[in-house]
């Protein structure tokens, strides 16, 4: 059975205090609560170390949001996933579309990251999803399969350490969440998708997450498609108050 999973993604908020707070408040809030899913917060990497010491002892998975393609050396301002995993981190975000755009980040890359990441013993969360653009002119399918292929490069044992995240980067922080229906047709592509790379078996077992303006009003109606399962989350994200809605979208 593959797991149910709510990430949040903090992106380039919260200083070292204030991301410590956040997931001390968030330990706090699950404590002594039934949780239904993994429960993951990555984190900017100055506060990765500080919130696996604040969560210890909770549910909560931590996670980057990003690593080095590289293992090490002269590459200033990276950070190699060994580092990452040397903090008690467990999880690293790559291919989010915000480093697509913003940083050039191609399969080529990204399947240097992934095997960093896998290297380390990090679960990655694999992002794909097409922009405004593809979604209209019903290019979208061919772009995520495409996005998909970065993974592909992987061996089906190394695929089943990964999870996936539809982020269609038209609903990302933009208060247009996909339809439910729109969110399980694209899900239910990528898991045809990883059927006919792998085996039907790996397909079934890969948690695939939504992500784009995921929130406590839409989340149950979003994880009761039969292909959700579970959201990255921005935004609603940043506050315990609209984290935990999502978590309990979970019954
Ligand atoms: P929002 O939830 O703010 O739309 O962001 C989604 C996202 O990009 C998570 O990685």
């Amino acid at each position: 059975m593959r797991k149910k999973i709510v990430a949040g993604n903090w992106k380039m908020n919260t200083t070292l205090q204030e991301g410590v707070a956040l997931a001390e408040g968030l330990k706090a809030a699950l404590e002594g609560k039934q949780v239904n899913c993994d429960v993951v917060v990555c984190t900017p990497f100055i506060s990765v170390a500080s919130v696996v010491k604040a969560v210890e002892g909770s549910v909560i998975g931590v996670g980057a949001e990003d690593c080095s393609a590289h293992t090490s050396g002269a590459y200033t301002g990276e950070v190699a996933a060994n580092m990452v995993a040397s903090t008690g981190a467990k999880y690293v975000i790559l291919g989010h579309s915000e480093r697509r755009q913003y940083h050039g980040e191609n399969n080529e890359i990204l399947v240097e990251k992934l095997n960093q990441a896998l290297a380390n013993g990090l679960t990655p969360i694999f992002c794909v999803g097409e922009v405004k653009e593809e979604r209209e002119n019903g290019t979208f399918k061919a772009v995520i399969e495409g996005q998909m292929e970065a993974m592909y490069t992987l061996s089906a044992e190394d695929f089943a350490k990964c999870v996936v995240a539809y982020e269609p980067v038209w609903a990302i922080g933009t208060g247009l969440t996909a339809t439910s229906e729109q969110a399980q047709e694209v899900h239910a592509f990528i898991r045809a998708s990883i059927a006919a790379k792998y085996n039907a078996e790996v397909a079934d077992n890969t948690s695939i997450l939504y992500g784009g303006s995921c929130k406590g009003s839409n989340a149950p109606e979003l994880f009761a498609q039969p292909d959700i399962d579970g959201g990255l989350i921005g935004g609603a994200a940043l506050k315990v108050d609209t984290f935990m809605p999502i978590i309990e979208a979970w019954k």
